[in-house]
């Protein structure tokens, strides 16, 4: 989604807004901009494609102290150079994140401009501009915008002749960053982690006037308010790349430390676990829902919450669940797992859950991300900043708290004994041991990355893992993956299978293993190039050309064992055909709009 920063201060400002948006990178985008104040006037300069288009064309040492810059991902209008931001209109020049529900509307009633792009925020722009040239006063303006605007926004706004940058913001996030050289507006935290760990966190309707030495904030009725500065815990060396050719590859290798702490921060034993997890007993049901790999995660909870914890568990994806009728019971809780915090579905089905009055837990990765704060109950893993578009270690902490969700509601329920909290105890050491033997993976890689279809196969939370599986595969690789229920798969799909054909199998669930086996067999007998992930030996070596052999562990904690794999073949076959592996076309890291 678009990047926002701004910075006002005692430096030159092309340099910081360009190496702000270049950490903004992973958000995912197809054009930058930039417009910034000099002497004579405000300067704006715009580029299709990446970043480093946009930096070829401008004098990094202009002398400019305050300025806004913007990485776009196409909503309103195809990716070009004049529906690119900055939009400049009359004494107004904006950069905007989010969608204007009602632009067409605004448009109708601003006749007397002119507008040169197909763009929702030019509008805003002239709407800005009108109202600025009725009231002459943009504190007015900013405090009654809202009123005018339906949809999602976070602005940052230059006024001609003015020396501050104005920033208000509504469903899209945006963060003021504090330094002793000066001032800065970000959509997320890395843009400023070079200058300053410490900021402000806009809410919903504040706005605020950011000047060189001083931040104003402003509360929805346009009352100066005081906040409490926020500190950001990581350090700068969690988002940047460290040596790895790709953040995806780094934050692979991670997983092992993040996955470790997630659980730490939970369970030390079994008193501290029902400490953190107290009142999760309650419910009679639990829906739970997310977006892409989230809801995939999901998917993997019902699972184990519906076996070990004994409760009736329903999972959408939030897109289709806002849109769906629901049957309530009285002790119904709904899980809304994101690791931005700002997905706006997810966001959209908690907001809902509330007004129904129905009790609401996050599992978020972004401390202070709209979802974690408006819930009822937040569990935060501990990734850290994910940077790679396709989540990888988010997906594996999330996983681990859907697993001690589990475990906690099966020690309460009877179903585990408490003993069960040992086998957490070394998760770091067998995720490090399945992530040593990359080779083995590479050499999968090979074997299939000139293929244009790939299958998944898998039963049970095998299957959900498939999901997963095939979909890190086909986003960062753009070959087309399908994941099927290994059952289903003679009902239809088997008809695509042809000599070569690669199908990967995850086979972990002895409840099952002998009836994917057979689906293998059937795969097998149609030419298909076979792959098997299991955790047990398969004596009939005809039903595989490679078989990853992964540790038998507790079922709570095997699925992370097999992913850390299946995220390796993904990695290598996108590397392999050549791939964008950390910014794949066409995707957004934190998707704001619906
Ligand atoms: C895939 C991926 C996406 C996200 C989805 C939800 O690799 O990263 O499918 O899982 O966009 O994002 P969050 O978790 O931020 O709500």
């Amino acid at each position: 989604m678009c990047g926002i920063v701004g910075y006002v201060g005692k430096s030159k400002c092309v340099p910081k807004i360009i190496s702000g948006l270049e950490s903004l990178e992973y958000r995912g985008y197809d054009s930058a901009g930039i417009a910034y104040v000099t002497n004579e006037s405000i300067k704006i300069k715009k580029e299709q494609g990446r970043i480093k288009v946009l930096k070829d064309s401008l004098n990094m040492n202009e002398e400019s102290y305050m300025g806004i810059g913007h990485t776009r991902w196409a909503t309103h209008g195809k990716p070009c150079k004049v529906n690119s931001h900055p939009h400049q209109v009359g004494d107004i020049t904006i950069v905007h994140n989010g969608i204007i529900e009602n632009y067409e509307e605004l448009k109708n009633n601003l006749k007397e401009y002119k507008f040169k792009s197909e763009t929702d925020s030019e509008v805003v722009a002239a709407l800005i501009d009108k109202l600025y040239h009725e009231d002459k006063d943009i504190i007015k303006v900013l405090s009654k915008l809202k009123d005018y605007l339906i949809g999602s926004y976070a602005l940052g706004i230059l006024v001609n002749g003015d020396d501050n940058i104005y920033a208000i913001r509504k469903d899209s996030p945006l963060i003021i960053g504090i330094s002793e050289d000066g001032n800065f507006i970000a959509s997320d935290v890395p843009a400023i982690l070079e200058y300053t760990n410490m900021y402000y966190l806009l809410l919903n309707d504040e706005f605020a006037l950011i000047s060189k030495d001083d931040v104003v904030i402003y509360d929805k009725n346009g009352e100066i308010s005081t906040k409490s500065l926020m500190t950001f815990e990581g350090s700068k060396e969690a988002a940047m790349k460290n040596g790895y050719d790709h953040y995806m590859l780094k934050e692979i290798y991670e997983q092992p430390k993040v996955v470790m702490e997630t659980i730490k921060e939970y369970i030390l034993d079994y008193k501290h676990l029902k400490e953190r997890m107290k009142g999760l007993e309650k419910y009679d049901a639990i829906d739970i829902v997310g977006c892409g790999s989230a809801y995939h995660v999901g998917l993997v909870g019902k699972s184990l919450i519906m076996k070990y914890g004994k409760v009736p568990v329903y999972v959408d994806i939030a897109s289709e669940y806002r849109y769906t009728e629901h049957i309530y019971s009285k002790k119904h809780l709904i899980i809304l797992i994101s690791q931005s915090g700002e997905t706006a579905d997810t966001l959209a089905v908690l907001r809902e859950a509330k007004q129904q009055g129905i009790d609401t837990l996050a599992i978020v990765n972004v401390v202070g991300s709209s979802i974690a704060r408006e819930a009822h109950k937040v569990l935060y893993i501990k990734a850290g900043p994910e940077i790679a578009v396709a989540t990888t270690k988010a997906y594996l902490c999330q996983l681990m708290m859907l697993s001690l969700i589990a475990l906690y509601l099966g020690i309460n329920k009877g179903t585990l004994d408490k003993k069960i909290i040992n086998e957490y105890d070394n998760m770091d050491l067998l995720l490090e041991k399945e992530l040593e033997n990359k080779k083995e993976l590479e050499d999968i890689a090979k074997l299939i990355y000139k293929n244009k279809d790939i299958f998944y196969l898998g039963r049970k939370i095998d299957y959900s893992l498939c999901m997963e599986a095939s979909l890190k595969l086909k986003e960062v690789s753009y070959l087309h993956s399908e994941a099927y229920a290994a059952g289903e798969l003679k009902h239809g799909t088997i008809s695509l299978i042809e000599d070569k054909t690669p199908v990967i199998s995850i086979i972990t669930d002895d409840d099952i293993r002998l009836k994917t086996l057979s689906n293998v067999k059937e795969v097998c007998a149609r030419g298909a190039l076979s792959i098997i992930i299991s955790n047990e030996d398969v004596l009939d070596k005809s039903l595989y050309t490679k078989l990853i052999k992964i540790p038998k562990v507790h079922e709570l904690i095997g699925s992370a064992l097999v992913m850390v794999k299946c995220q390796l073949i993904a990695y290598y076959v996108a590397r392999l055909n050549g791939c964008d592996i950390d910014k794949p076309r066409n995707l957004a890291k934190s998707v704001t709009v619906e």
